[in-house]
Order: C-alpha cells, then sequence, then structure tokens
C-alpha cells in the first residue's frame, strides 16, 4: 500500500483490507502517535463533508501532522478558472498525502494520475468512497466478530448511494448474502448487480422494509441525496419512502447492529438512538481509526 493511492475500494486485496482492520484496532487501543511528525497532508474538499473532512484531519491531528486545505470550493481558485489538475499538481507542492472529496465521479482518478503525492478518494459523486468502506467493514468486523458469511440489508438510495456501492465490492471477499431494499426509482444499478452475479454472490430485491430486515447482521441505511436528483419533485416522490422506527426492531437478530454512514435526514427515527442495536455514532468514531491506519499504510510508517 505504500505511496499507492486509494481511489476505489477494489484498489485492495481481501488480505490488504484486513491488514488496515488489524492496524486501525491498534490505534484504537492508543490513538495518540507522533508518527507523522514534520508532514503535511492536505485536504481538498469541492463539496461538503462533517464526518469524512474531521474525521480525517482528527486522525492526522492525534498522530502529530499537520493539515492544509480548503472546506469548499468557493474558497479555492477554481473560482478563478483554475483546472483540477493545475490545483492538484500545486497542491502536490506543498503535502506529502492529498484528500479529495469532489462532486464528478472518476476526479478522484484522475487527481491520482496527475499528482506527485499518493490521493485518497474521500468520495467522488456516486461512484466510490473507499475510506467509508473500510471503516463499515471494520465496524462490522468489530460488532459481529467475522466479516465472514453475514447477511446485510442495505436500505434507501441504493442507486447514487456511493458507500453502498463501495460495500459490496469490498464485502464480495467474504460470502455475504446481501438484500438491497430500495423503491424502483433507486434499485441498486445492473452494474453492480452483474458484479456480484460474476461472483457468485447472492442478493434479492425488495421495496418493503419490513420483514426483509429480520434475519439480517447488518442493516445498513442510507440517506436519499437531495443533491444527486436533476428533478426536484423525483427527489420528493421518494425522500421519505424507509423510516426506521423502534417498533421495527422488534423480531430482528440479538446482535444485528444498524449502520449508516450519516448524515442522517429522517430515515431512521430518533427512538432508534438509544438501541442497543443502533451503531451509527460508534461507527463514526471507528473513521478515525481507520483512517488512522490508511494514512499510515500509505505513507509507509505501519
Ligand atoms: N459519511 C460521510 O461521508 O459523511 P460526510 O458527508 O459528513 O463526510
Amino acid at each position: 500500500m505504500k505511496n499507492r493511492s486509494l481511489i476505489s475500494i477494489d484498489d485492495y486485496t481481501r488480505e490488504e483490507y484486513l491488514e488496515v482492520l488489524e492496524v486501525a484496532a491498534e490505534f484504537e487501543k492508543k490513538p495518540v502517535q507522533d508518527i507523522l511528525k514534520g508532514m503535511v497532508v492536505a485536504t481538498l474538499f469541492f463539496e461538503p463533508s462533517t464526518r469524512t473532512r474531521l474525521s480525517f484531519e482528527s486522525a492526522v491531528n492525534r498522530l502529530g501532522g499537520k493539515i492544509i486545505g480548503f472546506t469548499d470550493a468557493a474558497s479555492s481558485s477554481t473560482t478563478k478558472g483554475e483546472s483540477l489538475k493545475d490545483t492538484i499538481l500545486t497542491v502536490s507542492n506543498y503535502s506529502d498525502l492529498i484528500i479529495m472529496r469532489h462532486p464528478l465521479e472518476g476526479s478522484a482518478r484522475y487527481a491520482s494520475e496527475v499528482a506527485t503525492v499518493p490521493v485518497i478518494n474521500a468520495g467522488d459523486g456516486a461512484n466510490q468512497h473507499p475510506t467509508q468502506c473500510m471503516l463499515d467493514l471494520y465496524s462490522i468486523q468489530k460488532t459481529q466478530g467475522t466479516l465472514d458469511n453475514l447477511t446485510v440489508s442495505m436500505v434507501g438510495d441504493l442507486k447514487y448511494g456511493r458507500t453502498v456501492h463501495s460495500l459490496i465490492m469490498a464485502m464480495s471477499h467474504f460470502n455475504p448474502t446481501f438484500k438491497f431494499i430500495s423503491p424502483d426509482e433507486l434499485k441498486m444499478p445492473d452494474e453492480y448487480k452483474f458484479f456480484l452475479d460474476s461472483k457468485g454472490i447472492k442478493y434479492e430485491e425488495h421495496i418493503e422494509l419490513g420483514e426483509n430486515i429480520s434475519n439480517s447482521d447488518i442493516v445498513y441505511m442510507t440517506r436519499v441525496q437531495r443533491e444527486r436528483f436533476a428533478d426536484p419533485l423525483e427527489y420528493e416522490k421518494v425522500k421519505n419512502v424507509y423510516i426506521l422506527n423502534k417498533e421495527m426492531l422488534v423480531g430482528t437478530k440479538e446482535n444485528m447492529k444498524i449502520l449508516h454512514p450519516l448524515p442522517r435526514v429522517n430515515e431512521i427515527n430518533e427512538d432508534v438512538d438509544d438501541n442497543s442495536k443502533a451503531y451509527y455514532f460508534p461507527q463514526a468514531l471507528n473513521g478515525v481509526f481507520t483512517r488512522q491506519a490508511i494514512i499510515a499504510k500509505i505513507l509507509g510508517l505501519k
């Protein structure tokens, strides 16, 4: 992993996922380590973020490195017409590692091709969110004790949800069974179903939430992403299609855990938050340890 960019979750092998998870567990035990002393990490966020940016920044700070960057393209020279290529070439001069979120699919891969330092994709449009995926794997392994042979229900926006796209690719190494629960308008794209077919991975598609989560180990809720809809009326039709509440958890598996990449809008009722099955806030904390591990691996420090 040393000096390699992380753009798609498919850039890593099964063994590399497990290595990152092992190092993340070390950082969870000892999050403050001075291994990035003298190093500079750039966070270039062309799209809003709370968890990804702040957990990366927390990770770098706890490792003794320094952060530079911008949180909004409007405060960068992009507004003057600077190309992504020129921005990336410039920031490569100032940093040891670039972490970038951008609304355009493929932008992170392009940035990695022009950068002279490694690039981590912090989300490119509806395409990939590989570091979210790594923290999801860490959360699943930590709560279930294994990644193997689990039933994972994915609920909501499976069409535009980059986190579910990354997660099915990663989990495909661990013989999962998937249940895709979405309205017709937001179904899992065919390319991902073809991918699962080619690997012999079982999946079912449903419209109803109800009993389709009863035998799941993981229920992965997602937000319907208003910002991905060209037509606001289409968003209005599907925005409240699933709202998970406390009553719906009756009859689910004892150790089932509810994950959500967050932010949530209203797809999980707040009455679920203090249920032992709600794991989305600890999941966000796991993002710090997992991102520490990814940074340390890419910079050759672990
Ligand atoms: N999970 C996630 O990507 O959250 P942010 O958009 O707040 O970074």
